[in-house]
């Protein structure tokens, strides 16, 4: 495994593994290919209206939440750096009969083909600790924008990030600071339960300050900051889930964000 694409044999697994497997709680397929419209009410409203216009959608996995974009009328690039994500969303764009080009690339090192051509650059739960040079990822996607188009961001919090349990609290993760911590991981949050071969994996923290600051030295100028304490997912089976159907997390009298929303554009 080369040492520039530490988490690519976890995430060519998770590939594998996602959409495929029984059990799956978040990719279902078959239900995406009738017609289910995978993206959450959140990431819809941050984004807005999509159709005709041109989008990049950074580490966009096996391709579903892309292809929902382009069901909205959107033209869509997804980048991924798994071989195995991109050859499927390929795959998955033909069965359900969407447009829809895929490219393999480190979203650290976007391509420089891709430079100016979009209107939105969007990346959704589950991307920036994945991620070791933030300042080069920010500069890829403002690099990606139109003079005027926007760059929307939805992710785990980092006061969600650092929780390992709720009873007993036990904190084992730093509020932010960009150093690289090592795990072996042996299973996905797709499917608990279930045990897949263990791979070496490297994360990294950020605070929302170091997000921000990253996306201003990037060129960009944020328009939109929200932190979201009641939300319809809980990707590491941390929380419970309240009457309403949503996750919360529990703070004493009140809660603390467990997602995060950016929205910044690139001055016209
Ligand atoms: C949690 S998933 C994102 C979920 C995604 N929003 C979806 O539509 O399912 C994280 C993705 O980031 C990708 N990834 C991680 N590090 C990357 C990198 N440096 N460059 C490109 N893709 C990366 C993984 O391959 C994986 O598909």
């Amino acid at each position: 495994m080369p040492d520039e694409m530490p988490n690519r044999a976890l995430w060519d697994l998770r590939a594998r593994v996602h959409g495929t497997t029984s059990g799956d709680r978040i990719y279902d397929v078959d239900s995406f290919l009738a017609g289910r419209q995978t993206l959450s009410a959140l990431e819809r409203e941050m984004v807005g209206e999509v159709a005709g216009k041109d989008l990049l959608h950074l580490q966009c996995h096996f391709g579903m939440d892309t292809l929902s974009w382009a069901r909205l009328g959107a033209r869509v690039t997804g980048v991924d750096f798994s071989p195995v994500a991109i050859g499927r969303a390929r795959g998955l764009a033909e069965r359900a009969g969407l447009a829809a080009t895929f490219v393999e690339a480190d979203t650290q090192r976007l391509p420089r083909h891709l430079a100016g051509r979009f209107d939105l650059v969007v990346a959704t739960y589950g991307v920036l600790n994945w991620i070791g040079d933030l300042r080069a990822w920010m500069g890829g996607a403002a690099m990606a924008l139109r003079p005027g188009g926007s760059l929307v961001l939805v992710d785990m919090h980092p006061a969600y990030q650092i929780i390992a349990s709720l009873d007993p609290l036990v904190v084992d993760w730093p509020y932010g600071g960009g150093q690289a911590h090592r795990e072996t991981i042996s299973d996905t949050y797709a499917c608990p339960g279930l045990e897949i071969e263990p791979q070496e994996a490297v994360q990294y923290p950020y605070s929302v300050g170091e997000i921000v600051t990253a996306a201003a030295e990037a060129g960009l100028t944020v328009t939109r900051l929200g932190e979201h304490v009641a939300v319809d997912l809980d990707p590491r089976s941390l929380l419970s889930r309240g009457e309403d159907g949503l996750f919360r997390l529990p703070f004493g009298d009140s809660h603390l964000p467990m997602l995060y929303s950016l929205r910044a554009h690139l001055p016209g």
